[in-house]
């Protein structure tokens, strides 16, 4: 059997794929022949990477949704549909973090992060499942983090619901396997973005922390991706349920 990570005729929708990991993972796809959408809530970070997309030669479509509003989400979904006539790959990546202690952190906010990394996550899946179900066919990524397995000061609320979206992934790989679609995650650690930034910024943390992983350093975004990609091609059929981490070795600690 050839194996192989071709996604010529497949397309995309990555969320927050404006910027970051989301891009990256977009720029990824498209390489690898897949037509993407990107969301996201900022309409210049994703009309840049759209532009990038074209530039390679590929098919981008930038649509500006807020995933925590239904409408949003329903339209993006119509869009996609709309401009490529099918949904292959879908890439739960927009996420949101608070740094706040259990004791300082406010309710609305535990309710923010949950909404972005749970829900939305779940919502938009569904609507996507449905298409995927008339296709026989689909694959969904979730992307979580090492935050998922280890318990980090002030991140309760962020690790919490990436805990939840790692047993979400199984819980809808297992409900719709009978219809050909396929939902696995994958879980960067540290990784060089604006998510990160007040970490790898700062000389002194930066030094801490990369003695910290293994590997002595932390992720680039574009490191994130060829898991992406191999989860997303034909070659990952059989795969479905399970978390990849990206983490340097990060969960050997
Ligand atoms: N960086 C790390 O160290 C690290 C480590 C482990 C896991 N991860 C995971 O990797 C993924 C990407 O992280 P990143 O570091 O690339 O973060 P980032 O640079 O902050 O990007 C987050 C993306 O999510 C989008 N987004 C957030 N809320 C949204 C909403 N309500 N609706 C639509 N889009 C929304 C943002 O776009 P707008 O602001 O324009 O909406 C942005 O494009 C996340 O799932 C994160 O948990 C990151």
């Amino acid at each position: 059997m050839a194996v192989t990570f071709d996604l010529s005729g497949k397309s995309a929708i990555v969320t927050g794929g404006g910027r970051g990991i989301g891009r990256a993972i977009a720029l990824g796809l498209a390489g690898a022949g897949a037509s993407v959408a990107v969301c996201g809530r900022t309409q210049k970070e994703l009309d840049g990477v759209a532009d990038e997309i074209r530039k390679l030669g590929g098919k981008a479509l930038p649509v500006v949704a807020d995933l925590t509003v239904n409408d949003q989400l329903e339209n993006l979904v119509n869009a996609a549909i709309k401009e490529f006539e099918r949904i292959d790959i879908l890439v739960n990546n927009a996420a949101r973090s608070f740094l706040r202690s259990l004791l300082d952190l406010r309710e609305d906010g535990w309710d923010k992060v949950f909404n972005t990394n749970v829900k939305a996550v779940w919502l938009l899946s569904r609507a996507v499942a449905r298409r995927m179900i008339e296709q026989k066919s689909g694959k969904i990524i979730n992307i979580t983090t090492v935050g998922a397995e280890k318990a980090e000061v002030g991140m309760a609320a962020y690790g919490c619901s990436k805990a939840a979206l790692k047993m979400l992934t199984r819980c809808m790989a297992r409900e719709w396997a009978s219809y050909g679609i396929n939902v696995n995650a994958v879980g960067p650690g540290l990784t060089r973005t604006d998510f990160s930034k007040p970490i790898w910024s700062n000389p002194d943390i930066a030094r801490h922390v990369a003695a910290m992983i293994p590997k002595g350093r932390i992720a680039e975004p574009e490191e994130i991706v060829s898991s992406v990609l191999f989860l997303a091609s034909d070659a990952a059929d059989y795969i479905t349920g399970h978390t990849i981490y990206v983490d340097g070795g990060t969960l050997t600690t």
